[in-house]
Order: structure tokens, then sequence, then C-alpha cells
């Protein structure tokens, strides 16, 4: 149960945006830049060695005032205290949301339930280092005595997407000599492809799943044991120097059939979407060693830090998260595009679909009632340049309003003639590109014929943020990680809903475990779904492959 609050469109700031949205609409980037020559260099904030450059916003000084007004009169800053003092604020599941305890540094004291966690946290990631630095230098060997050359780790959601992003963005800083693969998806393809050509005397196993019940995970963790044992000669003793688990629940992992002393813990206060610098970062670690591993806990550490104690005007978190909603509220954009122009980063845009969309994908209030305006956006997008080659168009010309955040580095991690200068170049052109455009009378100027200068036209006034850092490192990553951890975080608080439970993805799990009966069983099942699901069951069981 919570206290009602004010409802959001009835709080004094919400309606002086809305009635200061109806001028700022009109008003063109061009114009903002034009009036005001510091633009550029003003509307800009740094924090934990990320550079973030929002001018290019279509905003004036009025918005960001009214903008951070609403989001003190929405009590963003006690939210956040009340975050980082451990209080039960996911209150569908009466838990806190500590995800910062994960990388506070060893010494600092966060109390949950009348006990500080932070020695608990270091504690397993001793257990971790001791584990990696085992398994990276050889002295862990597999049962038939080789090294273990392969790490896959299974796990799905939060225990996948976290662990893939990192290890492809930090592979620069990985031990080549080992391989790494992710397998999360119930389609056997997945498992299959992962493994064909791994030897499995030199395969670790990380089964990662916070809640160890996930269907996905469980069935590949079964099938990756079946695998194991029939290149163990169906030795049982193997899978304990072949399979280690990462998981909030020792007693599903022992019965499992691992030994929980390969067990690697974490904490229900620890979201899944939350968790890529808990233990379900063991195969990061392994990949990039404890000491680089630290490295990106300090990033998120000062990116925390910074978003604990920074003034709202100043802060990288709460003015990103004001921007999405001056977008979403009023402008009715349905998305935020996030454009990596660094390749390392190709499977952030899929990480952070998760982190935002089951995050604040929320119809109602935390006290339940149905909201009157949008929540979370849609995040999708791709690493540069390769989107401008596909769905930039769409972006530049199309009818929709679609801000942009673009992520680039000034150092490249491999210096290769002039990628670089080219690839930063393409960056700034974009933004630029969008926020200008051209106008009908520089495409006349140009000597367009009448007939074809409307296609020829950019509006502009299409806003973008501009994200730098220095170079790519293990801490430059777990600072931006944790930007979007927090800026998620704002925009929930001032929509005012549950960013850390996710019941939406429970009924679709509820009815599978319906129909798989249905599909497997030899006998013709009575149905009781709708005619279309019935008549989509009975196709697969007449067309399924014809061995079965
Ligand atoms: O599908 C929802 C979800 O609960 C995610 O939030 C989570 O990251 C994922 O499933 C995996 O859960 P687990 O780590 O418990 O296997």
């Amino acid at each position: 149960m919570t206290a009602m609050v004010k409802p959001l469109t009835k709080r004094p700031a919400w309606k002086a945006m809305a009635i200061h949205y109806k001028k700022a609409r009109e008003l063109h980037l061009r114009e903002l830049f034009a009036d005001d020559p510091n633009r550029g260099e003003r509307l800009t904030a740094e924090a934990a060695g990320v550079f973030l450059d929002y001018s290019k916003n279509r905003i004036t000084d009025e918005t960001l005032k009214l903008l951070l007004k609403l989001a003190e009169e929405c009590g963003l800053r006690q939210r956040i205290d009340a975050m980082f003092r451990g209080d039960k604020i996911n209150i569908t599941e009466n838990r806190a949301v500590l995800h910062v305890a994960l990388r506070a540094p060893r010494g600092a004291s966060i109390v949950v339930d009348g006990e500080n966690v932070v020695p608990q946290v270091h504690a397993v990631l001793d257990k971790m280092a001791d584990f990696s630095d085992r398994v990276r230098s050889g002295s862990w060997k597999g049962h038939s005595g080789k090294r273990i050359r392969n790490v896959v780790n299974i796990g799905i959601g939060g225990s996948d997407l976290g662990p893939v992003m990192a290890y492809e963005a930090l592979k620069h800083y990985s031990d080549r000599s080992m391989r790494f693969r992710f397998v999360s998806n119930i389609d056997g393809t997945d498992f299959a492809e992962a493994v064909r050509d791994l030897d499995a005397a030199e395969t670790l196993f990380i089964v990662s799943s916070k809640t160890f019940t996930t269907l996905e995970t469980m069935t590949n963790a079964s099938t990756a044991r079946a695998w194991l044992l029939q290149g163990a000669q169906g030795e049982e003793k193997a899978v304990a120097k072949h399979f280690v688990a990462v998981s909030t629940n020792a007693a599903k992992v022992s019965e499992f059939g691992i030994d929980t002393a390969n067990m690697f813990g974490f904490w229900d206060w620890v979201g899944g979407r939350y968790s890529m610098d808990s233990a379900i970062g063991l195969s990061t670690m392994l990949a990039i060693g404890p000491d680089h591993f630290r490295g990106m806990l300090n990033g998120f550490h000062l990116m925390d830090e910074h978003f604990r104690t920074a003034p709202f005007e100043r802060n990288l978190p709460v003015l990103m998260g004001l921007l999405a909603i001056w977008y979403n509220n009023f402008f009715g954009a349905q998305t935020i595009a996030v454009l990596p122009y660094e390749q390392y980063l190709k499977r952030f845009p899929a990480y952070l679909q998760q982190l935002t969309m089951e995050s604040n994908g929320k119809h109602v209030t935390l006290d339940g009632t149905e909201v009157d305006y949008q929540t979370g956006p849609i995040y999708w997008g791709e690493p540069g340049t390769n989107g401008q080659h596909s769905f930039y168009q769409l972006i530049h010309q199309g009818t929709r309003l679609i801000p942009c955040d673009f992520i680039a580095f000034f150092e490249t991690l491999n210096p290769l003639g002039r990628h670089h200068d080219i690839l930063l170049a393409n960056v700034f052109a974009q933004s630029e590109a969008l926020a200008f455009g051209k106008t009908p009378e520089q495409v006349k100027a140009e000597g367009i014929p009448e007939w074809l200068a409307p296609h020829r036209v950019f509006e502009g006034n299409r806003p973008s943020n501009t994200i730098l850092a220095q170079r790519l490192t293990p801490e430059t990553l777990g600072s931006l990680v944790a930007l979007y951890e927090h800026s998620v975080f704002a925009q929930g608080a001032i929509w005012n809903i549950g960013s850390f439970d996710q019941w939406g993805v429970e009924l679709g799990k509820v009815l599978a475990q319906r129909i798989i009966p249905e599909l497997e069983s030899t006998t013709e099942p009575e149905l009781g779904h709708d005619s279309s699901t019935n008549h989509l069951i009975r196709c697969y069981r007449k067309s399924r492959e014809p061995s079965r």
C-alpha cells in the first residue's frame, strides 16, 4: 500500500509545462542556436568520464526550469535518497532496490533489514575473482584434466543481455585465448550452434538465473548437462568441474546437481536487468579479469555518486530522464533511438531495451491507479554508421519525432588509417543535419528544380543528445550503463510507476506452461482456448516433423 499522491497531470509544474509546450513546439533549433551563440557550450554537462551535449534539444532555459521544477514536485530527490538508503521501493515485491550496493566500495555501509550488505557484496566479488583467476590461469581443470578454453553462459533476460553486451563491449580487454558463448533462447538452435565446435572437456557452463526456475534457462542447462555427460562417458562427477551457477536460489541450484560451493550468489534486492555487475557478470570477469571488472564497478560507482549528489541542473541521468519525459509526454514521441558509433557497443541497444522497457512499461501508478499519460517510450537502435544506410531516412524526413542519443568516443581502440575521423565526422554530421536540416531556400539556391525541391528539403528540428567519453574502457562502460539505469529511474519516479517489477511477463509464461503438455501429449488433447489458438495447436500437432 502506498499513500495517494497528487496525480501527475494535476501538478502545477505539469500544467505549466503543458502551457509552455504550446510556445516551445513552434521554436526551431536554428533560431535557438542563432539567438545564443554559446548554446553549444552552455547546454553541456560532464560526470564520471561522460560528457553530455544536450544543446540540440528543443528546449529553452524556461523548459529546463520547468522540467527541474517538475522533478522536485514529483519528489525525485526523496526517491533517490530512498533508493540509496535501501528502502523497499519495489513495493509490489516488497524489496529494496540496491544495484548501487553492487558497486559500493569496500568499507561502505548500506543497510538492508538491519544488515550492512556491502561486506557480502565484496565476499562474492572476491570469490568470483579467485575462481576467475583459477580458470584464466589454467589451474582450474576440467574433468579429464584439460584446461578450460570455452565458457558458455546460459541465462535469459537480465541473466543474458548484460553479460553479452559487456562481453562484446569489452572484448578488447578480454583473454583472446578463450571463447565465450551465450545461450538464452529456448529454440534448440541457440544451444546447438553455441556448442557445435566446442570440446566438452574444455568447456565450462555458467548457469545464470536469479530464480533458477526460468523455463528457458533450466531447459538449456539440462541439455548442456546431457551434452557434457555424453562427452564424458556419462561420468556424473564431471558436472562439478564443468558447471557453476549464479543465483539467489541455493536450494534449486543443488537440486539441479550443482555443488553450492560452485555457486555465486546475489540477492533479491538486485533486479535481473540491473544485475550485470553482480555475480551475473561472472562471464564478464572470466573474459576481462578481476581488475578490469573492478574498474567497471568503479565507473558505475562514480556515476551513482554523481546521480546521488549532483544538483539536478547538472545531473546527467536527471537531465536525460527529463528530456525523455519532455518528448514522450508533450511532443508525443513514441520512441528514443540509441545510436552508438562504436562497434563494440553493438549489443548496447538490445541491452537497453530490457532495462528501459521492462522497467517503465507500466500502466498504473504505484498506488494502482490507471495513468492518464504515456509512460515508457520504446528504445531501439543500431550501431552507426550502419543505421544511416537503413532507418535514418525516417528519422530525417519521416513524419515522426524520434529523439536520438548518439554515443561516441574520442579515441578508438583500433586505430586504423582514417577510420575514426570518418566515423566521428558522421556522428557530428548526423546530429547537425537532424537539428538544422536544409531549408527550401537552400535547396533552391543549389539549383534543384522546383518539382524536386520538396523531396530535398530537410525540416530539421529533430532533437538529439550527444554522449562522448575519451575511450571505451571498463570504467566508461560502467558509467554509461549507470547513466541509463538512473535516467530510467528518474523517468519512473516522475511517472510515479514501479520501475522495478515486471508482472507483464508472467501471463505468457503461465499460458505456455498450459500449452506445452497439449503439444507433447501422445493422445489428442481436449483444447479449451479460443478458436485461433486451438486451430494453431492442431495445425502444429499435424504438421510438425514426421519423426515424432
Ligand atoms: O522474463 C522476465 C525475467 O524475470 C527478467 O526480469 C529476468 O531478467 C529474466 O526473466 C530471467 O530471470 P532469471 O534470472 O530468474 O532466470
